[in-house]
């Protein structure tokens, strides 16, 4: 068994590791859009209760089993709980290798859109041309597995670094850069003309948009956002030390967290609504909207490229995090970090490659409810194991270790009111609400 357990080298280093581990794809290319779909700052008001309630429950829930466990997220469970409970861990780092399987294919076209961006492919291109152009790349059976390979490639050297020497290092450098960048998009795209349309999509409240479904949108928004139910908090936590006070931690990540996704959506929304685009979610929006904004702004050849840097860095952050959980288990289990690394790694490589073809030559390959082998992974996960592993979590340390978690927190002083609170949230409130995520997703219950 594991005996050099790592730590972290400051508490800056953890904050930031964390914060970069939350700050990912879901807050540039997710939330601009949900926010502004639902409500504008209204969904926003709903979006930073539900974080800074149910959300920073959750994350304290997992940072504590894993300081106290000392351990990675299988071993976790049994050590501290009941041996019964061991497969919460289990479906956690399961569910860890999915998601980074095909978030490591949609990164890696993140990268060949910073090569493209610089090389000029997109000057001169309308809409139509740029959709044609991406459809014509993701769907070809070499070069996005290439890309997919390069970026499952740093992610493994960063990985291999170890704690402190490469997730760390890494992220100290890593987050303040991804900060000058976003800002200076948000500078850029705010003083567009004609920027006040997408400044009043993105932030004019209108409470009548807030329903049942809003909130729903912003509960699995929020969950996605801070990284819960991947194991990744749990692993990370494992590194901290005694003298660090976690409660406060996850406030100042949950707030980096938000302060992104909000500037994200003053990078985006503005400069999409400029040139009188559409602003819809995800792919469409970064690999074809964009780039044909860019086409149309002053200086966009060099905004062009930032960008993608930017959405580089945010994946890259995010899937050194979701590596360590996969890591952290094999080399307790008697691998050397090396060769747990690359081992999983290679694996998790693989597993993109049907992710990549599926939006290609395999295309007429379904799965679940229709979509192929990328859409239903992203489904599986999302919809079902996230919800599931997320609840199991709320339960296990509300109910099965509450004093051990109790204790984690509020060190052998009283627990105090807000202890309280987070015991009520975990033990009841989390769980009934991930509980309406999870028939929501599956369409059991329609909000
Ligand atoms: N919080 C991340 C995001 O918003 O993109 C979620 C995540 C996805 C973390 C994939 C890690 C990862 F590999």
């Amino acid at each position: 068994m594991n005996t050099t357990h790592e730590n972290w080298g400051s508490r800056l280093g953890f904050i930031l590791a964390t914060a970069g581990s939350a700050i990912g794809l879901g807050n540039i290319w997710k939330f601009p859009y949900i926010a502004g779909e639902n409500g504008g700052a209204a969904f926003i008001i709903i979006y930073l209760g539900i974080v800074f309630t149910i959300g920073l429950s959750v994350m304290l829930a997992e940072i504590a089993i894993g300081r106290s466990a000392q351990t990675d997220a299988i071993n976790a469970f049994r050590k501290i709980g009941k041996p019964g409970w061991t497969f919460v861990g289990v479906l956690a780092v399961i569910t860890a290798v999915i998601i980074l399987s095909f978030y490591s294919v949609v990164a890696g076209w993140c990268i060949a859109y910073i090569v493209k961006s610089a090389g000029g492919t997109f000057s001169g291109m309308d809409a139509e041309a740029i959709g044609g152009s991406f459809g014509a790349f993701i769907g070809s059976p070499v070069a996005p597995i290439v890309y997919h390979g390069i970026f499952a490639a740093v992610t493994i050297t960063i990985v291999i670094g170890g704690v402190s020497g490469g997730i760390e290092k890494t992220s100290k450098f890593l987050m303040p850069l991804f900060f000058v960048i976003l800002v200076a998009l948000v500078a850029r795209s705010v003083t567009l003309p004609g920027a006040e349309k997408g400044l009043e999509f993105f932030l004019a409240p209108d409470f009548s948009k807030i329903s049942a479904h809003t909130v729903m949108a912003a509960l699995g928004q929020a969950f996605f956002s801070l990284s819960l139910g991947m194991a990744i908090l749990l692993t990370f936590g494992s590194y901290v030390d005694r003298q660090t006070n976690i409660g406060k931690s996850v406030v100042q990540i949950a707030f980096l967290d938000t302060l992104v996704a909000i500037l994200a959506g003053l990078a985006i929304l503005p400069a999409v609504f400029a040139f009188g685009m559409d602003p819809a979610a995800g792919p469409g929006l970064t690999f074809v909207t964009l780039p044909t904004v860019f086409n149309s702004m002053p200086g966009g050849y060099f905004f062009a490229i930032i960008f993608f840097v930017l959405l580089t860095i945010a994946a890259l952050t995010s899937s050194i995090s979701i590596l360590e959980p996969v890591v952290a288990f094999f080399t307790n289990m008697g691998l050397s970090r090396k060769t747990a690394t690359i081992g999983s790694g290679v694996v998790i490589f693989l597993l993109g490659i049907p992710s990549s073809l599926s939006v290609g030559i395999w295309s007429d390959i379904h799965f679940i409810k229709g979509q192929g082998f990328l859409d239903s992974a992203s489904w599986l996960t999302d919809k079902l194991m996230l919800p599931v592993g997320g609840m199991l979590i709320c339960i296990f340390t509300g109910w099965v270790i509450a004093p051990i978690a109790i204790r984690e927190v509020s060190g052998d002083g009283e627990p105090g009111v807000l202890t309280k609170a987070w015991m009520f949230i975990l033990r009841y409130v989390a769980p009934i609400a991930i509980l309406l995520i999870l028939l929501s997703g599956l369409e059991i219950l329609k909000f």
